[in-house]
Order: C-alpha cells, then structure tokens, then sequence
C-alpha cells in the first residue's frame, strides 16, 4: 500500500524513502503549490509596500516561511489566514527595523540574496544565517554589487554566511552587469536600487527568470526592460517608488510540477494532468525539452492568472529520445535538470545538456550529485567540463542505489522519480529536504499511484 503518512518535514531524525516501480500506471489530476520564486517576492514586496497585500496560493514551504519570519523580524506584519491565503501589512519602503535577533534562512538561496539586497539600502546592521548548505554556498556574487551601494559586509571566508550587513545610510545608484546568468543577483540589485535615490540599472546579458520585474511594476515601481544590439536586457528601476500594495495570485510551480510530470512519462501507461503550472517563458524550458524529446505532454486551459500565464499540463507516457539541450536554455530550466536527467536516464540514446557551472553552486554540487547518483543506479553518464552526458539504451534502468540527498530538495525528488521506473527501488537517504520547496510531494505522488515506502 502507498504510504500517505510518510510526511517527511515532521520528522525530528533522517527520513528514509523508498520508490519501486508501481503496480498501475499513474493517473489522476494534482495541483502542485504555489511557486517559490513568485512566494519569496509577494511576500518581500508585500512587507516593503503601503497597505495590505493578499496573496493566494502561496507556497507553505520551508524556504518561504523562513522569508516571511525574516520579513516579520524587521516590522512587517504578516498573517497567514487559510491554506495559502497570506496578508501582509507592509512597513513603506525604507521602513523596516533592525531585527533583534541573527535572521535564519534555513536551505534557502532566493531567501538570503535577495533579502540582502533589501538590506543593502536600509541603514541597520542585520546578521544572516542558513543552514550546512546555504552556508556553503557563494554569497559574494551579491557582495560585490551591493557593496558598491555603500553597503558593509563582514563575511566568513569566500563570501559564506553566516554574514553582518550594515545597509548603505546615502546609497549611490549602480549600473551592474551580471557576471552570471542568476536571477537572484539580478533581484538582490533591483531590490537595493528601490530604497536608492536615482536610477538603478541592471544588465542581463542572458534572460533569467523575470518575476521581480514583473511584480515591482505590480507594485507601481517605475521599471523599463531595454534590449541592447547584443540581445542583452537594460533593466532600469527608479528608486523611491510608491510601492502601493496589490493582490497576488501565485500560479503553481513549475519546478515542482516538473517531478509528476516526468514520473508520468517515465511509467508506462500512465496519464495524468498537472493543473495552473505557471508557464512564464523564462521557466518553460524543461516542457520544450522533454518536446524535443518526444514526450507527449498539452497545454490546456491556458489563461493568464495574476500577469504569469497558467496552464493545465496533460502528460500521457511514451519513449524518450535522447536531445541535445543547448547552454542558452538553462536559466530557463535551471533547476529542472535533476529531474531531466531522470529523464534522459530512461530514454533511448544520449542526452546532452550543456552549460551547466551554475549547478555547481546550488543547494548541492548538483552537477556531481546526479552523476553519482545515476552512475550508483547503473546509468552510463559522464561529465565533460560543465557538460553532463547521460546515456539512455531505451530500457528501464537497473536502479536499486541509495542516494545522499545532501540537503538538497531536488535531488531527493528527483531520484524518487528515478526509482518509479527503474528495474530495482531506489532509496534516498532522507526526505526531509523535499519540504523546503514541495511539502505535500510524497502524498500528492502517492495520490498519482506512486509507492514510496518511509525505510528504518
Ligand atoms: C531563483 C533563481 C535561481 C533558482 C532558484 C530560484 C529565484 O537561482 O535556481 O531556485 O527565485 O530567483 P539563480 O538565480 O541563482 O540561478
């Protein structure tokens, strides 16, 4: 029997869960919650607006919860009234306090980098925080620009946190170009450049996600999206804006529904709607990749719900062929490759995907963590610089590894996923990671048909 009970975030101790191939074809309709990204930023704009953002759908993970007690621990009132229905009372721009106590963000990247640029131009000292992973993890890539505001860092080696910013009292506008293709230097900037006098401009020689964009002229900020002669966007916001708040819909995420989604092709027979996946285009990048790999998959009842366009994602299995997934779409699918190499893993022929450093500096060493992974369970894969090789023979996999989550969310659902289709169930060592982003994931998949079983 499926085991509905196996919530992996109650649990005090590591979580061992097992996934085998399931007795029946997946089937069913499901509704992933709401995206992350778009979380962290209706509840940052929310806390820095005037008057009372509603926000429905919001997703109830770990990494946004450590959001809102961060924004909570500066002033801004924020209540949760029903299941992902949120208000927040903002304090006006510049109107948060220095918080009394060190601000914990737990596993959460979005959380710590974009809150830093918040802080970068509020004029108190704050001391951030996280946990083994996110204290691994590079933070002078926000360092560097924000720095430049007139914000004072004092940081472990190599820009770790645990960190102390003491926000820029006169801040000096920047024009910046991003180094890396990362949305979250590219928000930590714009959100700096809000409580900074003048304009504050942001160069983005490759697109990334835009939902900061799009939420801040929600918001009523004055922000202009240029493209240069190279194809790189000129992204302009004026500081001091009249944040006035607004109501936010928040579609699901496509990033959690990139893990049914390819359960549902990878277990013959099954057929299964994944229900209001936001499609912003510089998310969609996995759908046009599992196209080009032959995965039957409909967009239906496509609207736009809150200024993101939404649509129901209609999977039905098949064989995969291998493709080659050029560099220039990753930020678009950034976080999906876990989950893509899956899929490459149980196709026909070799997956290429190109481009990869950014994995490198995620919640794991994501690159390294798949190729262990999928080598453990029997699968030819190699990495060639930043490029990852997966060779499919078109047959299920052998499987039968257990896996070292290492903190990270996507790898432990991602090998879960991995061991619906495999010839031999695949453990991984502990759950508990997957409620950062996807707290319902083991019900919701065990609804779908999946069968993981909680192990020790
Ligand atoms: C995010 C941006 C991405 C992504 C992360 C969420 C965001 O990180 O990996 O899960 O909400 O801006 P980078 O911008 O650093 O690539």
């Amino acid at each position: 029997m499926p085991d509905d009970s196996a919530h992996p975030a109650a649990a005090a101790r590591p979580q061992a869960l097992a996934a085998g191939r399931p007795a029946k074809p997946l089937s069913g309709r499901v509704a992933v919650p709401g995206d992350k990204s778009i979380s962290h930023r209706a509840l940052m704009l929310g806390g820095l607006a005037v008057g009372r953002t509603e926000i429905s759908g919001l997703l109830e993970g770990e990494d946004v919860l450590a959001t809102a007690a961060a924004l909570r621990a500066m002033g801004a009132d924020i209540v949760r009234e029903t299941d992902g229905r949120w208000i927040v009372h903002g304090v006006g721009l510049g109107g948060l306090a220095e918080p009394a106590d060190v601000i914990d963000l737990g596993n959460s990247g979005t959380a710590a980098r974009l809150l830093l640029g918040i802080l970068a131009t509020h004029p108190f000292t704050s001391f951030v925080t996280g946990d083994a992973s996110l204290r691994s993890r590079p933070m002078g890539r926000v360092i560097t620009p924000l720095s430049q505001f007139g914000a004072h860092f004092l940081s472990r080696e190599g820009g770790r946190l645990p960190l102390a910013v003491t926000g820029a009292a006169n801040p000096v506008p920047q024009t910046y170009r991003l180094p890396v293709p990362s949305a979250q230097v590219k928000s930590a900037v714009l959100l700096a450049g809000l409580n900074t006098p003048g304009e504050t401009t942001l160069i983005e020689p490759q697109a990334t996600r835009d939902h900061t964009e799009r939420m801040l002229g929600h918001f009523g900020a004055t922000i202009r999206v240029e493209p240069d002669a190279g194809g790189a966007r000129h992204i302009t916001i004026e500081g001091y804006p009249e944040l006035t708040a607004a109501p936010i819909a928040v579609p699901g995420d496509p990033s959690s529904a990139a893990f049914p989604l390819v359960a549902a092709l990878i277990v013959p027979g099954s057929d299964v709607t994944i229900t209001g996946v936001g499609l912003n285009p510089t998310r969609a990048g996995l759908i046009a990749s599992l196209k080009e790999m032959g995965a039957d998959i409909a967009l239906e009842n496509q609207c736009i719900e809150g200024g993101e366009p939404v649509a129901d994602l209609h999977v039905r299995a098949g064989m995969l062929k291998g493709a080659d997934i050029p560099p220039e779409r990753a930020p678009s699918m950034i976080d999906e490759y876990p989950v893509l190499a899956v899929a490459a893993s149980h196709a026909s022929g070799r997956t290429i995907m190109r481009g990869l450093a950014e994995l490198r500096v995620k919640e794991s060493d994501r690159l390294t963590a798949i190729a262990t992974g999928l080598a453990a369970c029997g699968v030819r894969v190699d990495v060639a610089g930043d490029d990852l090789i997966v060779e499919g023979t078109g047959k299920p996999p052998a499987g039968g590894a257990r896996i070292a989550t290492q903190l990270d969310h996507r790898i432990a659902m991602a090998f879960l996923v991995f061991g619906l289709g495999a010839k031999q169930p695949v453990a991984i060592d502990d759950a508990r990671p997957i409620a950062t982003s996807f707290p319902d994931f083991v019900p919701l998949m065990n609804r779908l048909g999946a069968q993981f079983t909680k192990e020790g």
